[in-house]
């Protein structure tokens, strides 16, 4: 038996076509509860109250491609969200549109209601926006108090008190403080990524891949030390491969497909929604 929900979409872009759109739309079907939350009527509505949210971002890097196209997202003061998707979908293009790093062609970036679209790095930095990028994210040649110390150059006299902080989350940081950054392993790169993007006190941390290239091990605890830090009030936006892992600790996901979100829901209804599983989580899915 079949019926309008069990028609496979061709693509992810099948999400958008809605019923109702008009005689000459493509035939209407039951969009998911996730489907729907990722529609354009459904962000403007939740995202309301958001501490961060993009509307309708286009942005590409050479001219005449848009990686993003029209993309929504937001995100609640002392949430922690995820954003999945297949690689190439624009999940780094979004965290780097969010963060002024490259051109928004159209579109806004919005910050506690302010327009932040393109602003300077610190502005953002000032208005509470830390980054963490997936790579080069360290100075390899200065030791980890050099690196945490650049991370609060714009207020050095409150150092000591955001280094308490910093290494009560990373210990190893406080321990190893005069230790070259170039000499650590890449799960502690990543923690000392991470110290320093903190050092600013952001309320808003967007984390691009914080567990790729890490042993199993180190990833579980990448994931714990993101959850500890989001409950001492800090929102984080974490972009990531690891789809189930990152699933599972949010409080809610995007699954971004061809620079649009195509999915939102919690990180527990995503990882259980067939389509999800079926386009993104993969056999993966089946091992729990
Ligand atoms: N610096 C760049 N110059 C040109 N194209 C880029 C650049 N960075 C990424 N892209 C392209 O943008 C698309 C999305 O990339 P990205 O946002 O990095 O994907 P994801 O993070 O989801 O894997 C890809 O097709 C990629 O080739
Ligand atoms: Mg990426």
């Amino acid at each position: 038996m079949t019926g309008p929900g069990d028609v496979p979409p061709d693509s992810a872009a099948d999400a958008f076509s809605k019923p109702g759109d008009g005689p000459s739309a493509a035939p209407a079907r039951t969009l998911t509860a996730a489907e729907l939350a990722a529609t354009r009527g459904e962000h403007v509505k939740l995202a309301d109250s958001a501490l961060l949210r993009a509307d309708e971002l286009v942005a590409g890097y050479i001219p005449g491609v848009d990686i993003l196209r029209g993309c929504d997202f937001y995100l609640d003061d002392g949430e922690l969200v995820g954003i999945i998707g297949p690689n190439g979908a624009g999940k780094s293009t979004l965290l780097k549109a969010m963060f002024g790093l490259i051109p928004v062609r159209s579109g806004t970036v919005t910050l506690r209601g302010e327009d932040i679209t393109s602003a300077a790095a610190h502005t953002l930095v000032r208005g509470g926006l830390g980054y963490v990028p997936q790579n080069n994210n360290v100075f390899p040649s200065l030791t980890i108090e050099e690196n945490l110390q650049m991370g609060i150059f714009l207020r050095s006299s409150k150092f000591g008190e955001r280094f308490d902080y910093v290494t009560e989350l990373f210990p190893m940081l406080g321990e190893r403080r005069r230790q070259r950054a170039g000499a650590l392993s890449g799960g502690e790169r990543q923690m000392v990524a991470m110290g320093r993007a903190l050092m600013m006190e952001p309320s808003v941390l967007l984390l691009d891949e914080p567990s790729a290239g890490l042993s199993p091990a180190f990833q579980d605890d990448v994931f714990i030390r993101c959850r500890r830090i989001n409950r001492t009030g800090v929102s984080i936006i974490m972009v990531e491969q690891n789809a189930r892992r990152c699933l599972q600790i949010c409080h809610r996901g995007y699954v971004l497909d061809q620079g649009r979100n195509a999915y939102t829901d919690t990180g527990r209804s995503l990882m259980s929604d067939p389509k999800v599983i079926e386009l993104y989580l993969g056999t993966l899915a089946t091992a729990h």
